[in-house]
This record gives structure tokens, sequence and C-alpha cells, in this order.
């Protein structure tokens, strides 16, 4: 065979332009590394920054320095520059090297760093000017060139917007080199505060300027969490997933109080302070799907993302809360309240989340941190199945073999009898894999984890133990962003616990004595979605916040609203007594008629319904039950907005449901929303005539909307409140403004009609509405009444009791 003569294919050009940029842009990043990092620690003289930041800046200068950079460390205050240098060289005095370092080697460095790090006064935005002058003086005097700036944000939030906006307008570096600027929460308050300190921020920084700490993310048990999954991928495939996992608890225990921090304690609380940031962190780091390159920054933002769209919502029932004894003395003490003065902020919080996705579909998620408690540990263990049975005496049972020893795989954040970071993985489940910077430990002789000795597991720990600010700082260096916290990540966890945090504002939570003494009294346990402390509410220690409760708190209240039964209660129990007529209601249906058909409302109100419906009624007839619409937003159907979407996630995926009885509005279709020429109203009308005996549903759940609407009937609606038409298309004066809806001659051909009523925003319209009369114009609720089948009203205290 003849070789083809060598000749340059214009395709081979490319690849050799191809070859060339990259080895290029190798030397560039190359070059990069050789080049300057000014770094400005903002509140250089505070607490964080002596504890822990000037020591993590030093290890960064240690790491960083023989790989040929340059550094240049201001300290910043608004202390004047005397007083300011005296308390920073405070703060310098401590530093300490690696336990290997030679001790004049030590002292050589220490030097060296103290040389480079300068303390300076930035209050006013020629303070912020004089600063970028300096870094280009200084650079151009030694002839380097810049490679970046970060400016630590170790400040209260009040201060960020104003250094912000002067790093923005004097203290940007030059083209082509970097800005990184860092902060440390809180990061708001809630999910609206949280919005406007992101959209402030980002009116002066770019996503990818800024850092976000968790400082949980540096902590190196927490760190392992995605690399431990992926080197053991062939190992945790099949396990890790709801079919294995019993539960995960994720826990943070301090002895600490809060004395002398209550001014921050007070306004923030645990579930602020910790739930809501580390405790989060930790919990999508476990349950996110893993990307094939969990080096990809990228991919683990978003993959954590996910999760947060996968969250159940919180209700009341999820969580217990408590506050240790000598808070509110300390409080009043601290910020000068009257003696008076009772606290409801929670110290202490345990709340059950739960994941609704294919993985972890019914795998309880326990999230739980308090102060005051009888030990200081932080960890995440998964707790395994056990479905094994063995037939041999327990005699005979070896840790590494038998399937009926417990399996547990547990990221030990710190503290605790271990002492320090580990990971332990049940020996009887597989041996594990870890990087080189992680060892087998041995613990002390004796020691008992988790119910199981020491010996039961393979136990690691780092090599060197490393401080999570020093690790995160050396990440913020190389710029990776998967350890930070985003602002879309920020929102969704916002996003995620502000609803629990304003159902918790009003309730007391449970006193306890602190330490040893607490003995059983926070313990909690949990089913049916719900989380409740094991013992009832014991005799109080001290005098309670607020009123005691009384015993009709806690009844369901039966009268009359409007002529028909009402029944009323704080707003579980309300759900839990609509979830339970609904299923009576269905079963008496399926028995006398073979089916049932139920119409469901959308919107927020009956969320907590479904919830309750999917998980504590097991004896549900889904198989027999027909699920309609009384109402649909003119969206698609995968849409957030719709209402199909709403009963889909928050029910459908968790019932089984035949798919041939599900029956969505037809508000799309030929690929247009809900246009009167396709007759999609007409088409539904027809589908409930044909299925539904004398169209008339067993049961129609309706809401009432502040103004008196119920479905998509409108008050002065052209259609839909009277006529022959059983499905009509109406217009909402909220957006999406086009709706399709069951008219009210429909609705009140029912069978059942029940209307649940629920929050404080419904009073005044539940007041109103219980002295009109039959006027569907203006209040099309109360052209509800149905022709001879039932009405029942449920309505929860906050909207009931004006
Ligand atoms: C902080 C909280 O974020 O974390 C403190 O504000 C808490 O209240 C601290 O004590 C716990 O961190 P670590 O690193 O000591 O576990």
């Amino acid at each position: 065979m003849l070789a083809e003569p060598f000749y340059w294919h214009p395709g081979m050009w490319k690849m050799l332009i191809v070859v060339m940029c990259v080895a290029l842009l190798g030397c560039l990043q190359a070059q990069e590394l050789q080049e300057h990092v000014s770094i400005i620690l903002l509140g250089a003289t505070g607490d964080l920054a002596k504890k822990y930041l000037w020591q993590g800046l030093f290890q960064l200068y240690l790491d960083e320095v023989g790989r040929g950079h340059s550094f240049s460390f201001h300290g910043a205050a608004l202390t004047a520059p005397k007083q300011g240098q005296e308390l920073m060289a405070k703060a310098l005095e401590s530093l300490s090297c690696p336990k290997d370092m030679a001790p004049s080697h030590c002292a050589e460095e220490k030097d060296q760093f103290l040389q480079l790090s300068r303390y300076r006064q930035l209050k006013t935005a020629e303070d912020y000017q004089a600063l970028n002058k300096d870094i280009e003086a200084q650079l151009q005097h030694a002839g380097l060139r810049e490679a970046g700036r970060i400016f630590y944000f170790s400040v209260p939030p009040f201060a960020y917007a104003d250094i912000a906006r002067n790093i923005n307008s004097s203290c940007r570096p030059g083209p082509g080199a970097w800005l990184r600027v860092v902060l440390e929460k809180p990061f708001g308050h809630d999910h609206f505060s949280a919005q406007q300190l992101a959209t402030e921020l980002g009116s002066f920084f770019q996503e990818e300027e800024m850092y976000r700490v968790d400082h949980y993310l540096g902590k190196q048990a927490v760190a392992q969490i995605l690399p431990f999954r992926d080197q053991n991928r062939k190992a945790l495939d099949s396990l890790w997933n709801r079919h294995h996992v019993e539960r995960v608890e994720i826990i943070m225990k301090e002895t600490v109080d809060a004395e002398g921090r209550t001014s921050f304690y007070e306004e923030y609380g645990v579930i602020r302070d910790v739930l809501q940031n580390h405790l989060t962190e930790v919990l999508t780091l476990v349950a996110m799907e893993l990307p094939l390159n969990v080096s990809s920054a990228e991919a683990v933002l978003r993959h954590k993302l996910q999760v947060f769209q996968a969250l159940r919502g919180l209700q009341r029932g999820s969580a217990v809360v408590g506050q240790y004894q000598s808070y509110s003395e300390q409080v009043r003490r601290e910020l000068q309240k009257p003696d008076s003065f009772h606290s409801l902020t929670p110290t202490f919080a345990a709340v059950l989340v739960h994941i609704d996705n294919l993985r972890w579909e019914g795998v309880p998620f326990i999230l739980m941190s308090g102060k005051a408690l009888d030990e200081r540990v932080g960890y995440a263990r998964i707790l395994f199945k056990n479905q094994a049975c063995c037939v041999q005496s327990e005699k005979h049972w070896a840790a590494a073999q038998s399937q009926c020893l417990p399996r547990q795989l547990i990221f030990h954040i710190g503290h605790g009898d271990l002492g320090s970071p580990a990971v332990l993985v049940s020996r009887n489940l597989f041996r594990p894999s870890l990087p080189s910077s992680w060892k087998e430990m041995e613990g002390p002789p004796g020691l008992r984890l988790f119910g199981s000795p020491l010996s039961d597991y393979y136990a690691y720990s780092p090599v060197q133990e490393r401080d999570a600010h020093s690790v995160l700082l050396s990440h913020i260096f190389h710029g990776r962003k998967d350890s930070f916290i985003t602002t879309e990540n920020l929102l969704a966890s916002w996003g995620f616990w502000t609803p629990l945090l304003e159902s918790l504002a009003h309730k007391a939570p449970r006193l306890y004595p602190g330490g040893a003494e607490n003995g059983r009294l926070l313990d909690f346990e949990f089913s049916s979605g719900r989380l409740f402390f094991s013992q009832q509410q014991p005799e109080q220690l001290v005098p309670g916040p607020g009123p005691a409760p009384m015993p009709s708190d806690f009844q369901v209240l039966r009268a009359k609203y409007r002529e028909s039964p009402l029944v009323s209660a704080w707003s579980e129990e309300l759900i839990s007594k609509l979830a339970n007529d609904i299923e009576a209601t269905a079963v008496r249906a399926v028995r006398r008629f073979g089916q049932f058909h139920l119409a469901l409302s959308g919107g927020s109100s009956p969320v907590a319904l479904f919830q309750q419906l999917a998980t504590a009624h097991y004896g549900f007839p889904w198989a027999h039950t027909h699920l309609w619409l009384v109402d649909e937003r003119c969206v698609p159907l995968s849409d957030p907005e719709s209402n199909f979407q709403g009963l889909q996630a928050h029910l459908l995926q968790h019932v089984r449901v035949p798919y041939y009885n599900i029956h969505p509005m037809p508000v799309h279709l030929q690929q247009r929303l809900c246009a009167e020429e396709d007759q999609g109203a007409q088409i539904y009308a027809r589908e409930i005539s044909a299925l539904v005996a004398n169209s008339s549903f067993d049961l129609v759940l309706l809401g009432m909307g502040a103004d008196g609407h119920t479905a998509s009937l409108f008050p002065q609606s052209p259609t839909g409140l009277d006529g022959e038409q059983l499905v009509v298309l109406t217009t909402s004066p909220s957006q999406p403004h086009r709706r399709m809806s069951l008219s009210l001659p429909l609705i009140n051909r029912a069978k059942k009609v029940a209307v649940l009523v629920m929050g404080r925003m419904k009073r005044e319209i539940t007041a109103l509405v219980s002295r009109v009369g039959y006027e569907p114009k203006k209040w099309p609720i109360s052209g509800v009444l149905p022709h001879s089948g039932q009405l029942v009203w449920y309505m929860d205290y906050d909207a009931f009791l004006a």
C-alpha cells in the first residue's frame, strides 16, 4: 500500500493553531501564577480576623509564596492609623507555623509576612483612592504585574454598601486582573432582606467576583463529602438512595450559649444562625446528584440548586424549638430590656426535611442544632436500612461481615468524643477509599460512637488538621467558586426557610435548663411528616413567655358560617381534619359507586392539604379516584404557576392515581393558551359530562380570595356565575390574567363542597362574607350553594378569629 504524500491539510493548520493557543494560554496561566496579589482585610482588628483570618492569610502566604507569588496584605479598619496599627500588631502576635516547620524557618517566614502586612485606615472615599494609588505605585515600583485583589469583608453587613461602592468606584484592578470580594454572613434575615442585600451588592459586583463564605464548607469533613462520594462511587452508587438510606442526621450541638452576643442572636436565633446556612449546605452536599466531574464548580453549584428545588415546603409541624432557660435573662441584661421581657428566640431547633425526588423521597433528613447542650459536636450521619436477618447468634458476628450490625457513614465535622474531623464507615458497608491527605485513625481505647465501638468502623482523619477559614482562603485564592454561596443558592435557601421562620415567629420555645441537665427534655420523634418532642410539655421551669395556652387552643371548633357547618382550628389540625373528611368521603363514594370524583383548587392554601394526603393517608382509594381541576391559569401545565403543576408536585407524584383518572384542564391546545376557538372549556365540560354521573362531583374543594372570588370566578365576571356553561374562560385581576374555571352552576351540582380558608390575609373577607347574602356578582363565593349537596367551611383561626 502506498503511503499518502505528506501535505498540510487545512484541518492540520487549524489543529496547529489550537495547539499553539493552548500552549500560549498555558504560558499565560503559568505567568499569572508569578503575579502579584493584594489582599485587603476589612475589619482587620476584629474578632474573626484575630481568631482565624490573619492566621489563614499567613498559611496562604506560606503555601503560595514558595510557588512564586508575591503578596501584600493590607489590614484595614475605621480606627485611626496609630491605634489601628497597634491593634493589628496584637492580632498578628499569635501567628503560628505548621507543626513540622523548624522554629528558625518559622521565625523567618513570620518576619517576612509581617513586613508585607500594613495597617491602613479605610473610612472615606479618599482613603480608598489612596489605597488604589498605593497598590499601583507598589506594582510599578517593584515591576510587578497584577494578578488580582481580594477584599475580605470581615465587617457587619450594614457596612457592606459603603465599602462596596468605594471599591467599585476606585479600587478595581486594571484590565486582565481579577477582583474577588469575600463576604461573611449574615446574608439577610429572610428571603426579602437577602434579596435586597443581593440586589445592592449586585449593583457593585459581578456574580463571579463575590465569594460568600459559609465556613462549614471549609471544614475538612464537609469539604470531603463530594470527593468521598466521587471516589467511592462504585460502592455508593447502589446505596445512596431511598431504598437503602433510613435517615440522614445533620447535627451541630454546642455547649456555649449566646451570652455576650445576644444583640446579634436575638435578631437571628438558631435557625437563621446555623440551620439556614451551615446545616443546609451540608444537606445539599449529601443529597445532590453527583456531577460527573466533581471539580466543575459550575456543575456542583447547579446540582446543589436542584436540591433546593426538590425540597418539600416546611410547615409549623416540621420543627420543634427550644430556648435555654437563662437566655431571656441574658437578653434583658445585655439589651437593657425590662424585667417583664421574655424572648421568643429559639436557641435550639430540630427540623424534619423531605426531598421530593426519586432518590430521596420518603427519607427523613433531620437538621438539629442548639446552644447550651450537653456536648460540642458536629456531624452528618447517614444511617442505612438493615434488611438482613442473621441466623447465627450474635457472638459469631464479625464487624466486617455481619449485615446485622448497624450500617452507617459519618462525616464527623469535629469535636465530640473523637475530638477531630473524621470520616467513619461501618466495616460491614465497604472499605472506603480516601485521598492521601487522610489517614486511618485510632481513637482512644473503648470509644463508642453512634452505638458501635470505633473498631467497627473504617475511620479516617486528615493528616494535617486545617482551620476552615484557612481552607476557604486558599479556595478564594484559587478561584474555586464551588466552596461558596452563590446569590441563586442563597435565595433558594432563604426561600425554603422563610415560611417556617414566619410560622414560628410567635411560637413559645420549650425552655431547657442547659447542659447535661436537659435530660430527655429535648428528645424528639418524627412520623407522618411531623416532628415533635417525645415528652409532653413539662411544667415550665420559669414562667414562659406569652400567655399560657388555653385548652380551647387545641380543640377543633364546630359552628356555623353562612348557615352551613364550619370547622375551625389551628391550621395544622384543620388540614388534618379536612384530609380525614376527604378520605372518609372518598371511601364512602368508592364503596357505593366504585369511583370518587374529586375537583381540586390550586393556589397556596391546599398545598399543606396535598402534602397531608400524600404522606399520611394510606387508606385513601387513589386507584378509584378521578382528579379534576376546579380552575387553571392559562399557562403550560409544566409552568410553576400552573395549578396542575402544584397538584403534581405536592400530591400526584407521591400517590398512585391511574393516569387515565387524572384530568388536567385543557388550557394548552394547538400550542396556544386558552384560545376561544380551541374550545378547551367545552372539551373539559364534555369530559366531565361523559365521566361524572349527572356532572355532579363527589367533592369540590374551593378556596376564597381576599376579594371574595372562588375558583377562577372573580367579582363582576361576565361568565361562569350563572347560565348553562359548565366550564368557562374568565379574566383575573392578577397575573396571569386568563383563566379557565368550573362555573358556579357546575360547582353547585356537587354532592359536597368544601371551602378552605386560611391565614390572616383572609380575615377581612371572612368577616364581610359572613354578613352578605347571595350576591355572586360582587362576591362569587356567596353564590356557592349546592342544590342538593352539602357545603362545609374549613377555616383556620388566623382567618376566622377576627
Ligand atoms: C457560627 C454561628 O456561624 O458558627 C455561631 O454564628 C456558632 O453561633 C458557630 O457558634 C459554630 O461554628 P464552629 O466552627 O465553632 O462549629
